[in-house]
């Protein structure tokens, strides 16, 4: 799978996006008219297709030619105008690529549809958190730093699924890529939640000031946004460059409906009949009248639904070969192992884990062996717990599994990991370590999530006589040595040492 995605060219050198970076981190792309956003989204969404799920709200309709190459749904926002929120919430069940096309409604319908469509996105139950990008193209429509056109009760709504989109998108597998024209127009709570930026051809000072503030640059500096030509950007921001680094969008495959103007010849003059040709019907007009064209049929709600059915990846995994179920079992815990064992990965969100994971079963040609979210979380969490093959076989280490199998999933993994330890007598872990296996790097978290164990009975931190943080879990009678380092500050203050568990339990 790929995982950086080249945009074009930063001098000789090809400008890359990592897309795993860019799912964590967000994209603002801001450009005046004409100056090829639309193009830098549209090569983004071509060169990332085959590597994740995209989710494209299109006002204008321009996108929908992606469906003609790649395999994104066409959406007719007007034609499923009260079913949005439901099929929003199958694509992500599905994982299907899509285009909401909003081009046939008027502003107010294209706020409600597009705030409908991303309620649905954000709220698809946490077993399809799969990770997706969702690009919004005329971003300040849907997220206006003032008060713009539709009525106050549609702004507020999409309003509210923008921000949702940008603020808590991340956790639920959603990266938010938003495109303005006018930098100044998009909330800025909006703005503010991306941290990458491509910035294009910019005129107006107010556009110009919040674009170095949000890049913190000196505004001296973005006056080179004048300067910039069409389909030249400034990039800026983790998944990008560190630092500002301009670059020239490359070509893209499919084509917009809306191009460029470009001069056509004027027909002869038609001197004195130039009046009456205007004031007067032609046949042709008369003729219209009479038989009016018909409207584009539109599919009905049903016709999405079951698209998107058909399109679920499993159905296209079915013309896959037949892989062998023990082979294919055999190599996903093979891919689980070796994520497990990679240090780099430590911490990272499940979103993105189950992306990186998906890819390398893809990889391997499992196809339909690859098991959903939920199951990766849970296997993940076993594989990176580390057992031996001799703790394995244990019966200790099955008692320790059926517990974990009745705590909440964020609490599995690291449950399994001081089991594991205890189980290997190893010492006990420093808040780093345990804060991996939770997936948090921030202590005050880490602190509740042990107060939360400790209060259910599940874990019991202690010191021993030289001050040394053990880990007993008395549900399974079992404890970590003591570890090689001091415990931790917060560990000494709130408990006093404690005789071991063995000799507790003997006691009672
Ligand atoms: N990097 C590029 N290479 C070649 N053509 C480009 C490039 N960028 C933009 N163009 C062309 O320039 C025209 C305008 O680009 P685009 O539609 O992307 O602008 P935009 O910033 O989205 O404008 P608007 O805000 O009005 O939608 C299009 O015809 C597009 O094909
Ligand atoms: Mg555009």
């Amino acid at each position: 799978m790929k995982s950086t995605v080249e945009m074009g060219a930063a001098g000789g050198a090809p400008a890359l996006i990592d897309l795993e970076e860019l799912l964590a981190t967000r994209l603002l792309v801001q450009g005046n008219s004409g100056s090829g956003k639309s193009h830098l989204l549209r090569r983004l969404l071509e060169q990332s297709a085959g590597s994740v799920q995209q989710i494209v709200i299109d006002p204008e309709g321009d996108f929908v030619t992606l469906a003609e190459r790649f395999d994104h749904v066409a959406i007719d926002a007007a034609a499923v105008q009260s079913d949005l929120q439901r099929i929003a919430r199958r694509i992500r069940q599905h994982r299907v690529s899509a285009v909401l096309a909003l081009d046939e409604l008027e502003v107010e319908g294209q706020l409600r549809a597009a705030a409908a469509f991303l309620t649905g996105l954000f709220d698809a139950d946490r077993e399809h958190w799969y990770p997706a990008l969702v690009v919004v193209d005329e971003a300040q429509l849907f997220a206006p730093a003032l008060s713009g056109e539709g009525t106050d009760e549609a702004r507020r709504l999409s309003l509210g699924a923008m921000t949702n989109l940008m603020c808590r998108g991340r956790k639920r597998g959603l990266a938010g890529i938003v495109a303005t024209q006018r930098l100044a127009k998009l909330a800025k709570n909006v703005a503010a939640e991306a941290s990458n930026f491509l910035m294009g051809r910019t005129f107006l000072d107010i556009d110009m000031a919040r674009a170095a503030d949000l890049l913190g640059m000196e505004r001296r500096q973005a006056e080179m946004f004048r300067d910039l030509e069409r389909g030249q950007f400034v990039g800026l921001g983790p998944a990008l460059s560190r630092k500002p680094l301009p670059i020239r969008i490359g070509p893209v495959e499919t084509s917009g409906r809306s191009g460029s103007p470009v001069l056509i010849p004027l027909p002869e003059p038609p001197g004195e009949a130039a009046t009456e040709l205007i004031f007067t019907a032609s046949p042709d007009e008369a003729e219209s009248e009479r038989n009016p064209v018909p409207q584009r049929p539109r599919p009905a709600t049903g016709d999405v639904l079951a698209r998107l059915a058909a399109q679920r990846p499993e159905a296209a995994c079915e013309r896959e070969p037949e892989i062998d179920p023990a082979e294919a079992a055999a190599a996903v815990e093979e891919i689980l192992a070796a994520m497990a064992a990679e240090p780099e990965l430590a911490g990272r969100d499940l979103p993105l884990l189950f992306q990186d994971f998906s890819g390398r079963c893809r990889k391997r040609g499992l196809g339909r062996a690859v098991p959903p979210l939920s199951e990766f979380r849970r296997r993940f969490a076993i594989a990176r717990a580390g057992a031996s093959a001799e703790t394995r076989g244990r019966p200790e280490w099955e008692a320790a599994l059926a517990h974990a199998a009745g705590l909440s999933e964020d609490l599995q993994g690291l449950f399994l990991y001081v089991a594991r330890l205890a189980l290997e007598a190893a010492p006990a872990p420093g808040d780093g370590d345990l804060g991996d296996h939770y997936g948090t790097r921030s202590p005050g978290r880490l602190k509740r999530v042990l107060a939360h164990l400790e209060e259910r009975g599940d874990l019991v931190c202690h010191v021993d006589a030289a001050g040394r943080r053990v880990l007993a879990l008395p549900r399974l009678g079992i404890e970590t040595a003591p570890g090689t380092a001091a415990a931790p500050e917060h560990a000494r203050r709130a408990l006093r040492p404690r005789p071991r568990l063995d000799q507790r339990l003997a006691r009672q």
